[in-house]
């Protein structure tokens, strides 16, 4: 799925080629009268429900959760049986409706048999486990200067079709070239966040950025709580409190990190540390702003140290976030993503991602080479 034409063999595609040309010449022989005229048409046929199923899985790989999928499967359902409307005159024998009222009823018809598909659908995938979605986000810090920033982001640009569409790659560089990454990104299916946003919506706080800015911008996320602003900005949960409610009016969905220091590990103390993090800010959300949410646990003695977290460990504290949400949320919680941070790099990804409670990373120094930060998203088994 993830496979575009330039990663083919020679092999591959010189039987592409082959393929392609005996497949032209037929069509053409047909559409000229050589052979006969449902070649032409099935060639069209075989064109077009190539191209469609093309992308409807480029899109199913984007859309992690069981409702999305159920009505993806609904929709493209209905969609392909409304095209082919014309033909479906076998489904009601004609009785002397008019076409109006045989319209109405196949219509009827069609929304019963997309209700049953979609849920023998729901059925099936009941019990799939992990169906979230995928994220791994680029946290540049203050690094690179704006030409520096563009040129990583073009470089994750080219790269991006080796990596399976089903992950969601973000980048989050500097307020100073949000605008220039922006237009570097542009086309591709990679998105925008920004490192921080200020907690009032406008007015006199000389150097503050607002969480309008940044939108306008063309951002999509904002990082907020991260352990360096709360341990050298002197960010606490009440701040964070004004920057979640400046994001959501902003339609910015933010990452929230938690995490524990080393001496808050040492004592046994970091399920207590992130779940009162979560409750004194994430509690305060509604129902419906945490659905856009994502949450990044970074211990803070693995961020920029090369220590990383096992993956039992991160599964651990993962697993205990998600309880945390699930206790004031509900089953939602089972879609919220939770990225992984702290020196995760390409050779350690995989094995922390395949875990069930953790849905990506948060990426610090490695997200600073495209290779790298590519290779990361490459950690996740399709
Ligand atoms: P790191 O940083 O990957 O360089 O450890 C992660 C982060 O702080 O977001």
């Amino acid at each position: 799925m993830n496979r575009s034409f330039r990663n083919l063999t020679t092999r591959q595609a010189v039987g592409c080629l082959t393929v392609g040309t005996v497949f032209v010449a037929l069509w053409t022989f047909a559409a000229a009268g050589f052979l006969p005229k449902w070649i032409y048409y099935a060639g069209y046929d075989v064109v077009l429900t190539a191209w469609w199923l093309r992308s409807a899985m480029q899109l199913w790989a984007k859309l992690p959760t069981r409702n999305a999928r159920g009505k993806f499967v609904f929709w493209t359902y209905a969609a392909i049986f409304l095209a082919a409307m014309p033909m479906t005159d076998w489904l009601l024998p004609d009785a002397g409706a008019t076409r109006t009222e045989r319209f109405f009823v196949k219509s009827l018809l069609v929304l019963a048999a997309g209700i049953a598909i979609t849920l023998i659908y729901s059925l099936l995938y009941k019990n799939k486990p992990k169906m979230r979605k995928k994220i791994v986000a680029g946290n540049w810090k203050m690094n690179t200067l704006p030409a520096e920033g563009v040129e990583l982001a073009k470089g994750v640009v080219a790269g991006r079709s080796e990596v399976c569409s089903c992950v969601n790659f973000i980048v989050c560089p500097p307020f100073t070239h949000l605008s220039e990454v922006a237009a570097a990104l542009k086309g591709s299916d990679i998105e925008l966040g920004a490192q921080n946003c200020a907690a009032e919506a406008k007015g006199a706080y000389t150097g503050e950025v607002a969480a309008s800015m940044i939108a306008a911008l063309g951002c999509k996320y904002v990082i907020l709580g991260h352990s360096e602003r709360r341990q050298y900005y002197g960010e606490t949960s009440e701040t964070l409190n004004k920057k979640m409610a400046q994001a959501y009016a902003n339609g910015l969905t933010p990452i929230y990190c938690v995490g524990e220091n080393l001496a808050e590990r040492e004592a046994g103390k970091h399920f207590d540390v992130v779940k009162a993090q979560i409750e004194e800010v994430v509690y305060n959300l509604t129902a419906e702003q945490f659905k856009n949410l994502v949450i990044a646990y970074e211990p803070v003695w693995a961020i920029g140290t090369g220590k990383t977290a096992t993956a039992d460990q991160a599964q651990e504290i993962h697993a205990h976030i998600r309880k945390v949400l699930t206790a004031k949320f509900g089953a939602v919680a089972e879609d919220c993503p939770i990225l992984y941070g702290g020196s995760c790099k390409p050779s350690n990804a995989a094995e922390i991602f395949a875990k069930q409670d953790v849905d990506g990373g948060l990426i610090g120094g490695a997200a600073l080479k495209a290779e790298d930060f590519l290779a990361i998203g490459k950690g996740f088994s399709k």
